[in-house]
């Protein structure tokens, strides 16, 4: 529910409303002069802010031996070609086509509909509404919600208009420094907000802002995923318009480091991914995916990437640099090994012994063959793949979910023959995936007994609705990424044509019921704006592929040889 947050204070309330003025003025003037360096200086930051890998930040990694400079100088050229892509601002309220097509009419309505969503906050633009739909309760589907706004925001860099997104990532820094509470109980100081609005006071005439960081939402669930994608945000309208001045801000370093010192702590951990509560991503609400969800660890995995390359290598950075450095080797050695599931790792599951002790076992997390679902036997293809749901102590959720295969794709974490098999099993699974609305948040829904106990009997998420297995429009930005990086751009085009035929009908649904995704959704919201900029992110890519360089990572061979694996290694 979007009440006011009673129990968020802020930090002085008078003095930080001031003090966002005041920091919007300085950037304002400090952005322009820094706009004004002259150009080549900037081109070489940015080559470096690109290319710098894993490699030559690793602590005791040595610079790439002679023979492999070619290999990266090459990958250089390729980065530069990719790196000036910044979005060409039309002239027009609605983007033309740039490859001279006449664009589908959908386009102009839907670029209607993202305009009717902006929110302003002091006669700026600083993010868009979740949902301009006023025939239900509105909830908090008229807030500005962190994840939301990515495909709004990179709809917008596309078209060349990045300050709204820079706008919207200074604001999300400044709700960051609140002082959080739930009860009596302090958040960590790096928690960026799921939602904020906007409260407009008539009678004075003034506007402030109220955020929501889990202590108003439902189930008061956490919203572990926004702090990546602000980082990876602040990456994507880095690349994008070849501006380093607002990634190298002090503020924005100590945004990214407080969100970082959240997850590179060190404690009880036996694994280097990241233990979450249900309801910490995208699906935010009680769904199984508590413990080591694969949305979140492919995102903690790309932001880690993404902060590499934005952080300075200062005192203060030098040390958050190192630690990355080591948590990235150590998360994709595990996500790689552990996660991933194909014909052949499904077999050795199979006939898995158990009660394994020592560091020989083979069947490390001790998960018993009887657990693996009837389902998962007819739904892996003989060619295909993909990073399970969840692995911990005696469990394995071997649901297929979208979302986190596609950033593992995006941000490498993902092989390369990993990415290929992944778009394969989507290939092959066409019907159950994708079916007549692209596309399934995750695969297969739980029913009746599994429904009851995994999601405590949640009407909203009944079979094939919602999150239980819903189609989710949103996703087809992410499916469509993916396609261009693995080099399938027609698996894309089918889908945005399968989209083409009932999004705007239906007024931009939130999401779509059913095993095919043939029915509107039972409580989806209309005119959801990240199912509108989410089809247009994903024409504007397919038009334009450079526009893949903002939401991906190239991979860091660095990375690889780590990649041992004692028993079943595929690749
Ligand atoms: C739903 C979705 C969540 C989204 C929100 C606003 O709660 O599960 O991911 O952010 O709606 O659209």
């Amino acid at each position: 529910m979007s009440a006011p947050n009673v129990d968020v204070s802020q930090n002085g309330n008078i003095r930080t409303m001031d003090s966002l003025f005041t920091v919007a003025e300085f950037d304002e003037s400090d952005f322009s002069r820094l706009l004004d360096r002259p150009r080549p200086l900037n081109m070489e930051r940015k080559r470096s802010f690109d290319e710098r890998s894993l490699n030559e930040l690793s602590i005791g990694i040595s610079p790439p031996p002679p023979s492999r400079t070619a290999e990266y100088s090459s990958r250089i050229n390729d980065h530069l070609e990719n790196m000036f892509s910044p979005g060409r601002r039309s002239g027009y309220n609605t983007p033309r086509s740039h490859m001279g097509f006449e664009p589908h009419p959908m386009v102009a309505e839907a670029w209607e509909a993202l305009r009717r969503s902006l929110v302003h906050f002091r006669g700026q633009p600083v993010g868009t509404i979740a949902a301009l739909d006023n025939s239900d309760e509105k909830l908090n589907y008229d807030q500005v919600f962190v994840r939301d706004f990515v495909p709004s925001a990179l709809a917008f860099l596309m078209n060349g208009e990045p300050e709204i997104v820079r706008n919207f990532l200074l604001k999300t820094l400044r709700l960051q420094s609140w002082e959080k509470k739930i009860d009596r109980f302090q958040l960590g100081e790096g928690v960026m907000p799921a939602s904020f609005k906007v409260l407009h006071d008539p009678v004075r005439n003034s506007e402030t802002l109220i955020a929501d960081f889990g202590e108003s939402a439902i189930g008061r669930v956490a919203p572990v995923d926004s702090g990546f994608w602000w980082i990876i945000l602040l990456r994507a309208y880095t690349k994008s318009t070849g501006d380093t001045s607002l990634a190298d801000l002090p503020e924005c370093q100590k945004g990214m480091r407080l969100i970082l010192s959240l997850c590179l702590s060190e404690g009880f951990d036996t694994f280097p991914t990241l233990l979450c509560a249900d309801g910490c991503c995208m699906i935010d609400r009680r769904m199984g995916v508590y413990g080591y969800p694969i949305e979140i660890q492919a995102l903690f995995f790309m932001a880690l990437r993404c902060a590499l390359v934005l952080l300075k290598q200062d005192v203060e950075g030098k040390e958050v640099v190192e630690r990355i450095v080591k948590r990235l080797h150590a998360l994709s050695y595990h996500m790689r090994s552990y996660f991933w599931l194909d014909l052949k790792q499904l077999n050795d599951i199979y006939r898995y012994k158990t009660e394994e002790y020592s560091h020989t076992a083979v069947n490390k997390f001790n998960v018993i063959p009887d657990s693996l679902p009837d389902w998962v036997f007819d739904f892996m293809p003989i060619r295909g793949g993909y990073f399970i749901g969840n692995v911990s102590p005696a469990r394995m959720d071997f649901r297929w979910f979208c979302l986190g295969n596609c950033v593992a794709i995006l941000s490498s974490l993902a092989t390369p023959e990993q990415s290929t098999a992944i778009m394969d099993l989507i290939e092959s699974r066409w019907e159950e995936l994708v079916g007549e609305m692209p596309l399934k948040v995750c695969y297969p829904a739980l029913e009746s007994h599994d429904w009851r106990i995994v999601t405590g009997c949640d009407p909203k998420n009944t079979r094939w609705s919602y999150h239980n297995g819903g189609s989710w429009p949103v996703l087809l930005w992410l499916l469509t990424a993916a396609c261009i990086k693995t080099g399938r751009p027609q698996i894309a085009r089918r889908a945005i044509e399968l989209a083409e035929t009932r999004l705007l009908k239906d007024n931009w649904p939130e999401y779509y019921d059913g095993t095919l995704g043939r029915f509107v959704g039972k409580q989806a919201r209309k005119s959801q704006t990240w199912s509108i900029a989410g089809y247009l992110v994903a024409k504007m890519m397919l038009e334009d592929p450079s526009h893949l360089g903002m939401v991906s990572l190239e991979e860091d061979k660095q990375l690889k040889p780590m990649l041992r694996r004692s028993n079943s290694w595929t690749f």
